[in-house]
């Protein structure tokens, strides 16, 4: 069914809500939902690639370690997620795009205390029609700010409490560029929804390490190994906007972005200020990857 809004035209889309198929303007959750009240509740974002989904058990590892993390119960097994996102992407006739995954502690009256841990499990899932592949950024490189990191201290967990990161990319766009980087203790951790990295004058990529100070980015773990094979040199370690400012190259990873290059941080332009050679090849080699792995 098609429906118009304005100017464009979009397409009435299926989402599924605990254990239900429904058309996204008939579907809902409880207002007493935790992840309504307290953003009680994690996601993943999963990219699909000519109906397929890239780095799909990667994501599930991480959903499993982020509700293990807070205790969080399980929303199913990897295969009954697996059935839902196929299932989504073929009603939605999806050949490119992202789909969203969220699970709360599920809806009970308002507490700080969490509800007993017989309360079922919130699931929702709904698919977004995007371009990754052919994207004009990919060409001419994001202009980022550095802001400071205000979030809380376990980033590691993909929690949506994103608020601080959407006033930060809002905050980017009002200031006439694309996102920002966040900086604490002087040191990058990453960028609003993505993992920062450079590429430093000697060629060496250069990326923060795991902590719980950033997100464990998929794209990242399967960018740094196709890096790696490809006899590129990697450093992980922390590095400050000086360092970024005077670096060859400065690059961002998501499942939404892939690798997308930066070419200005805080007006800096980065190397001669355009795409470079190691992160637009990186992004040809990850594409490459994702299409081939993608189930
Ligand atoms: N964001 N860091 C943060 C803070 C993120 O939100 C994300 C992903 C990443 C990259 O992780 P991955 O490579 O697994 O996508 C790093 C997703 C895309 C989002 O919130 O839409």
């Amino acid at each position: 069914m098609a429906a118009t809004s304005g100017e464009a035209r979009f397409q009435m889309r299926t989402v599924y809500v605990n254990g239900e198929y429904r058309p996204e303007n008939e579907a809902s959750v409880s207002v007493f939902d935790r992840g309504f009240l307290f953003a009680d509740a994690v996601y993943e974002v999963t990219s699909v690639l000519g109906g397929r989904l890239v780095d799909f058990s990667a994501h599930m590892a991480r959903l499993k370690r982020s509700l293990a993390e807070l205790g969080l119960p399980s929303p199913g097994s990897e295969a009954h997620l697996l059935a839902i996102h196929r299932e989504l992407v073929r009603r939605n006739d999806l050949d490119e795009g992202t789909i969203y995954m969220q699970v709360t502690r599920g809806a009970a009256d308002r507490d700080f205390l969490f509800p007993s841990e017989d309360t079922p499990p919130s699931l929702v899932l709904f698919t977004q029609a995007n371009t990754l592949v052919d994207k004009p950024a990919a060409r001419t490189g994001l202009r980022v700010i550095s802001v400071p990191d205000l979030r809380w201290s376990r980033r590691d967990i993909k929690t949506v409490q994103l608020l601080y990161s959407s006033m930060a990319k809002t905050e980017a766009k009002r200031r006439g560029v694309d996102d920002a980087w966040m900086v604490e203790d002087g040191m990058v951790t990453e960028g609003t929804s993505n993992n920062a990295h450079i590429v430093a004058e000697d060629g060496t990529l250069v990326t923060r390490a795991l902590s719980h100070s950033i997100l464990h980015g998929i794209t990242r773990a399967a960018v740094l190994k196709l890096a790696e094979e490809s006899d590129i040199r990697i450093e992980e370690r922390s590095f400050t906007i000086e360092e970024a400012k005077r670096a060859r190259e400065a690059f961002i990873t998501s499942a939404s972005a892939f690798v997308m290059p930066v070419v200005e941080i805080d007006g800096t332009p980065i190397g001669d200020g355009k795409p470079g050679p190691v992160a637009t090849r990186l992004r040809e080699i990850y594409i490459r990857h994702a299409r081939d792995t993608a189930i």
